[in-house]
């Protein structure tokens, strides 16, 4: 007798059934494996898995996570270059591409990451025909579209990460500026994640009470706070960080396991998240833009209706204007 049939006795042979509540990540670079420890430290699957095109990169970074199992309450990581690992996942995070170099625009990397996806998305179809695509490479409202439209999944089911970053780390800063924890600062970039964002002024408070009712000038240029510079600090932030450190990962890494709990656990939080737009303050094409989503278990099921100034509104058809310019263009 071995080992293991000394101490232990069997008293039911569990049929061999799969995961369920697995998790993928797509491409294990700075982002995808800062998404990884982020999901695993918040116990939201039971399997994860991990794709990537380095091999070697690819099982050094599962072993590593693996050697931490005592630490963590996942009882099943693993990955492979072949999607079946991926198979029967509730959730797919594509983190998968080229990263912006420092001084790129996210614009400028869209057609080297559809080349990449139109690998990726039909593969990840294949083996989880039911999941929630949550996409995070850049440009990500673009790349969003790419994959709803090579996935064929219902636009609900095809989600961006989108402004949730944005958002927080405008959060983050009025905080700082407030001395008050992020959590109890409410405000809502939306639109394009990235250059174009839009803030809403209106919409900014603490504990309901709206700055702007406050202090009318806030966000504009009469503003002598400068309120208008913590939006640009936000745009400004993944460039300084890539700047300083190469790559951004920490952030983006918490913000998609949030996400991800929100999904996972259909909490049926508001996410300012990358969803199909058309339709949408007179935006009409099929542009993925940021708005307030409601999110649960089968993705998007609604959308809060902001109202927005009429320059807000306008920033965003101008924002999903330039998407259709390149999105037209891209060859599938
Ligand atoms: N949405 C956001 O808020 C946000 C924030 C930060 C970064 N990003 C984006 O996330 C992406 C990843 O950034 P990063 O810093 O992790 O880059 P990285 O270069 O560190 O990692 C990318 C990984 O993708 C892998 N990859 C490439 N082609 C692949 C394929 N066909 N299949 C599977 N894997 C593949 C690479 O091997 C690499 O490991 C970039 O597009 C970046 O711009 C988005």
């Amino acid at each position: 007798m071995s080992v293991k049939e000394l101490l232990i006795q069997n008293v039911h042979k569990e049929e061999h059934s799969h995961a369920h509540n697995k998790i993928t990540v797509v491409g294990v670079g700075a982002v995808g494996m800062a998404c990884a420890i982020s999901i695993l430290m918040k116990d939201l699957a039971d399997e994860l898995a991990l794709v990537d095109v380095i091999e070697d990169k690819l099982r050094g970074e599962m072993l590593d996570l693996q050697h931490g199992s005592l630490f963590l309450r996942t009882p099943k990581i693993v990955s492979g270059k072949d999607y079946s690992v991926t198979a029967h996942s509730k959730l797919v995070i594509i983190t998968a591409g080229a990263r912006q170099q420092e001084g790129e625009s996210r614009l400028n990397l869209v057609q080297r990451n559809v080349n990449i996806f139109k690998f990726i998305i039909p593969n990840v179809v294949k083996y989880s025909p039911d999941c929630t695509l949550l996409v995070v490479s850049n440009p990500v409202d673009i790349l969003t579209y790419v994959a709803w439209k090579i996935s064929g999944f219902p636009k609900h089911r095809v989600i961006g990460s989108g402004c949730n970053l944005d958002s927080a780390r405008f959060r983050y800063l009025m905080g700082e500026k407030l001395g008050i924890h992020s959590l109890s600062c409410h405000g809502w970039i939306i639109g394009e994640h990235g250059d174009s964002s839009v803030p809403v002024w209106s919409g900014v408070n603490v504990a309901g009470v709206s700055l702007k009712a406050l202090y009318p000038d806030l966000g504009t240029d009469a503003d002598k706070e400068h309120w208008k510079e913590v939006h640009k600090q936000v745009v400004d932030s993944a460039y300084e960080v890539i700047k300083l450190k190469g790559y951004t990962s920490w952030a983006i890494g918490l913000s998609v396991a949030d996400l991800a709990e929100t999904i996972m656990k259909n909490l049926k939080r508001v996410h300012p998240i990358s969803t199909m737009v058309k339709g949408m303050y007179g935006i009409h094409n099929d542009v993925f833009l940021s708005v307030p989503c409601v999110l649960g278990y089968s993705g998007i099921t609604d959308v809060v209706k902001m109202t927005l100034k009429s320059e807000e509104e306008e920033k965003l058809r101008k924002s999903a204007d330039t998407l259709w310019g390149i999105q037209k263009e891209l060859q599938f």
